[in-house]
């Protein structure tokens, strides 16, 4: 049976995105200055966002990537965390900022930031465009949020579902339907 997907309400549009990543990035120019920075996208759901906040850093910046799963093909974590692609830089002495699409359970950052922290960078913090704190199945909390959000299953903006509405401009609430 194939399911139907649209997306219904929009929960953030794309110049409330906008201004908040703006902020976000001024609040990390002002923590980061004078200081380089390794800036970490999680794969694949971080794209859009990591492309627009790099463009407002100042400073020394280095983009990399990573991809881990917490998620198959369905809307809950599996608990386990794999490591798809691993960082082709050593953060070793470096400040590194995670930058993640959403924190849900927290179970993915809680599991990485060990991992990470083992290779001894000079600091490791994350920021993250959306959280929904009523989710988590983990004590954590994000340095840096940009929006707290309701437990909604959303997509757009990098975020899928299924593969599908990573390139939608705003942030809308998927429905499925049977
Ligand atoms: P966590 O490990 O449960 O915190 O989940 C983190 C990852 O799950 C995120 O980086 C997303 O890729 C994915 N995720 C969680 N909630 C959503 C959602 O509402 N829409 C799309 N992806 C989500
Ligand atoms: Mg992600």
């Amino acid at each position: 049976m194939t399911k139907t997907m649209r997306v219904g309400e929009i929960l953030l549009t794309e110049e409330q995105i906008k201004s908040k990543v703006a902020e976000l990035a001024e609040q990390i120019n002002r923590d980061y200055a004078g200081k380089d920075l390794i800036v970490v996208g999680i794969l694949k759901g971080c794209f859009v966002f990591v492309s627009d906040l790099v463009r407002h850093l100042d400073g020394d910046v280095q983009v990399h990537f990573m991809q881990v799963s917490s998620y198959g093909s369905g809307t809950e974590s599996t608990g386990q965390l794999q490591i798809k692609k691993d960082l082709s830089v050593d953060i070793a002495g470096k400040h590194v900022l995670i930058a993640e699409d959403i924190v849900d359970s927290g179970n993915t950052l809680v599991k990485l930031l060990p991992m990470l922290e083992e290779r001894k960078p000079a600091s490791i913090q994350v920021c993250a465009l959306l959280s929904k704190p009523s989710r988590r199945q983990v004590e954590y909390d994000p340095d840096y949020i940009g929006f707290e959000i309701p437990d909604k299953f959303i997509v757009g903006y990098g975020l899928d579902c299924d593969e599908r509405f990573r390139q939608l401009p705003y942030i809308g609430v998927v429905e499925i339907e049977d």
